[in-house]
């Protein structure tokens, strides 16, 4: 009897489900009743203090298109799992205990960055581990895309779409704040994709007298409105150019609950013009995967039930433009994708008159 464990990790996003059954329903088809899979809870929590349930095959009935996770999800930063919990529970030690204690045979893992980290650890630690990459920022290294992201677009850019004819009808400049402190890959598709005048995301600091320049000339061609798409994590020229610590330390101290407020009454103040911000937050997270989604987390989920059959553990599945591949875990693991500043997809916004404040 195989025994397979998996577990969803780190924040949620669409297509969790819809992965999950794509791994279970593939190993029930091959090994028919000579499997067992094992759910565990709330994310590596789960795996640390032994919690799980046993998914049966009609648990996986209904989910595809079911946003969240059915096993819950935690986050369990990276560099706290070397460090021993207030109950003196060593978290590595204590979640190779677990594996063994159930007699796994593999552990899933569905996650971001900070969840193939850890997975690359317990694959070094010598348990078998394969993973699925999951996140609605897109960022993770050695796939072109990761599930949850494309849901995460459609729901960024109807929110832009929406926000169009508000901010047309009261002549308003308006900023939707999109998810991604660390990258744009969000910001820059659902910018472009939602008709965003300017986009502003991590990797490209950003002038504000570049970004107010925008919005005035487009007031000069008789255009009343102007829409932004400021990443969370959308930087200043003055600040990205600060050391680490100094950096980090000039965004805590911002005078505004975040970047795009400040970025908002620094035009207004400019401009005149009355300028509001949205925040979507979470809701890109939330309901159901779109079908590019179903489609990619049925395509891994099967890809990563067929390494398990292989034996091939410590890799993660992975999108190579239209082929699913398996990486090792230790080339992808700690490796940020970040929008590199020249790519297609920016200079063709660039070339359309898109600002993105440079
Ligand atoms: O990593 C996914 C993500 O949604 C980021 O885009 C966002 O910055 C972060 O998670 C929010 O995390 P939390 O849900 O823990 O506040």
């Amino acid at each position: 009897m195989k025994k397979i464990g998996i577990l969803t990790s780190g924040g949620d996003c669409q297509g969790l489900n819809a992965s999950i059954r794509g791994v279970a329903k593939t190993l029930f088809n091959y090994y028919g009743d000579d499997v067992s899979i094992v759910g565990i809870t709330d994310g590596y929590r789960g795996l640390i203090y032994g919690e799980y349930k046993e998914l049966k095959k009609e648990d996986l009935s209904g989910i595809l298109t079911m946003g969240g996770t059915i096993l819950g999800t935690s986050r369990q930063p990276f560099k706290l799992m070397r460090v021993v919990d207030e109950n003196s529970v060593d978290k590595v030690e204590a979640m190779k205990g677990n594996y063994r204690k159930l007699g796994l045979d593999c552990l899933v893992v569905l996650g971001g960055n900070g969840t193939q980290k850890t997975a690359n650890l317990l694959s070094q630690e010598g348990l078998n581990v394969v993973s699925l990459p999951k996140t609605i920022d897109n960022d993770l290294w050695g796939t072109d895309m990761t599930f949850g992201f494309q849901s995460a677009v459609d729901i960024a850019t109807n929110v832009i779409d929406c926000i169009h004819t508000t901010a047309t009808s009261h002549g308003r400049v308006f900023i939707v704040e999109v998810m991604g402190h660390k990258v744009g890959w969000l910001t820059l598709y659902a910018g472009i994709a939602g008709g965003a005048d300017v986009i502003l995301i991590p990797e490209i600091p950003y002038d504000i007298n570049s970004v107010i320049e925008t919005v005035k000339n487009r007031t000069k061609q008789g255009k009343n409105f102007s829409i932004l798409a400021v990443a969370e994590g959308a930087v200043s020229k003055e600040i990205a150019q600060l050391p680490k610590k100094k950096k980090k330390q000039a965004m805590a101290d911002l005078a505004y609950p975040s970047i795009s407020y400040k970025i908002a009454a620094e035009i207004q103040e400019a401009t005149g013009q009355e300028t509001r911000v949205t925040v979507p937050g979470h809701f890109q997270r939330g309901g159901s995967p779109d079908a590019f989604d179903r489609l990619i987390c049925t395509r891994f989920g099967v890809a990563a039930a067929q390494l398990i059959i292989n034996k091939d553990y410590g890799k993660m599945v992975a999108l190579k433009g239209d082929e699913i591949v398996a990486v090792p875990l230790s080339e992808i693991a700690g490796k940020l994708k970040q929008v590199p500043i020249d790519c297609s997809v920016v200079n063709a916004a660039k070339a359309l008159g898109i600002s993105f404040g440079d």
